[in-house]
């Protein structure tokens, strides 16, 4: 597999990979973890994950390392995301030690995907949630589907190229108390008509703002938003944004290099004010934005470090990037080997 494939042309499609790992509840306990060549499952099409969005999804990667060690970062955070987009949705998700018994299961059983060192790419991980099993009432399904399937993944944009983002004032990702703060499908389901709108347009992303006031900076599409303005990392807080493990690893790192970390509500009027704007998150990891467009107001911001990140934007990837690879050791306790 490492000897066909160019993973300089890999993007973020679907490559199938050996196996796909799947768990089953029912009857209040959980199946044995197994292997399956095939990744087509088989559900009633009367499953309340597809017709009520019972489902609920996690992402994290696989990182190669330079001593060619395999490398999973954080992913006790992903499994209590998980547990806590099923709690709010009145599903049965899989305690930590299980969910991270299958993504090591899935990698291991895929480690010829795992991209080299080097290449940029990465092993991308979908653990997913599904409630199954037939019914037609509006009620919290009985039985649940836990599955991780994986594919190689190359670099989305990355701290090498900054992009620009635009304000969409017609759409709104998440309800002001609703599911934003949780990784369900409704979310992205909601957002995909303007994310397509300004990919078509030739954004990266859509920066949304907060739905009751679009007064506040919420998060782009995927990745949550961040500002640096002097020595401080400022990032949104409002309940419609996922709370992403990369923004809370990078406020840690920040703050181990005496950065002053803000995490609170951001108003729109403060774009003005930041030397460096970015988004972060798992796929992304940091993606310097050099402008933001704000067309139903005509207003655009940019930021000076057009097509490359800011210093201490590529400060904070160096870091983080380095401790994902193993380049610099784990100081924080956010790597499982494999
Ligand atoms: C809406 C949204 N915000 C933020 C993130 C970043 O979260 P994380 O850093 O955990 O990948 C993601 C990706 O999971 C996302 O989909």
């Amino acid at each position: 597999m490492k000897k066909t494939m160019d993973w300089s042309k890999i993007g973020f499609g679907y490559i199938k990979t050996n196996t796909m790992i799947t768990c089953l509840y029912s009857d209040g306990k959980w199946s044995e973890l197994q292997s399956n060549t095939d990744d087509n499952i088989s559900i009633s099409a009367l499953s309340a994950s597809l017709h009520y969005g019972l489902q609920a999804f996690e992402g994290l990667k696989a990182y190669m390392g330079a001593d060619g060690i395999v490398r999973l970062f954080r992913p006790d955070e992903n499994a209590k995301r998980l547990q806590s987009s099923a709690g709010y949705l009145g599903m049965v998700a899989p305690d930590t030690e299980l969910f991270i018994k299958a993504v090591e299961m899935a990698v291991r059983e895929n480690i010829d995907f795992v991209p080299p060192f080097g290449s940029g790419a990465t092993l991308y991980i979908r653990p997913l949630l599904l409630g199954v099993g037939p019914q037609i009432g509006l009620d919290p399904s009985k039985e649940f589907l836990f599955l991780v399937a994986v594919t190689p993944v190359g670099g989305y944009n990355d701290v090498s190229g900054a992009t620009k983002v635009v304000i969409d004032r017609d759409h709104d990702r998440a309800a002001p108390h609703g599911t934003g703060c949780y990784k369900v499908g409704g979310n992205y389901a909601a957002a995909m008509m303007s994310g397509y709108r300004a990919k078509k347009d030739g954004y990266s992303s859509v920066l949304y703002l907060d739905p009751k006031e679009k007064r506040w900076i919420d998060e782009c599409g995927t990745s949550n938003f961040f500002g640096i303005r002097g020595n401080s990392y400022i990032t949104p807080h409002s309940s419609s944004i996922l709370p992403s493990i990369t923004n809370k690893s990078i406020m840690t790192i920040a703050e181990s290099f005496g950065m002053d970390v803000q995490k609170r509500p951001v108003e729109i009027t403060e774009l003005d004010s930041f030397d460096e704007v970015g988004s972060c998150g798992t796929a992304v990891v940091i993606s310097p934005i050099y402008q933001i467009d704000d067309p139903a107001e005509h207003r655009i911001y940019t930021y000076k470090n057009a097509g490359a990140a800011g210093t201490t934007s590529n400060k904070l990837y160096d870091a983080l990037y380095k401790i994902q690879f193993g380049i610099s050791p784990d100081t924080f306790g956010w790597i499982n080997t494999l």
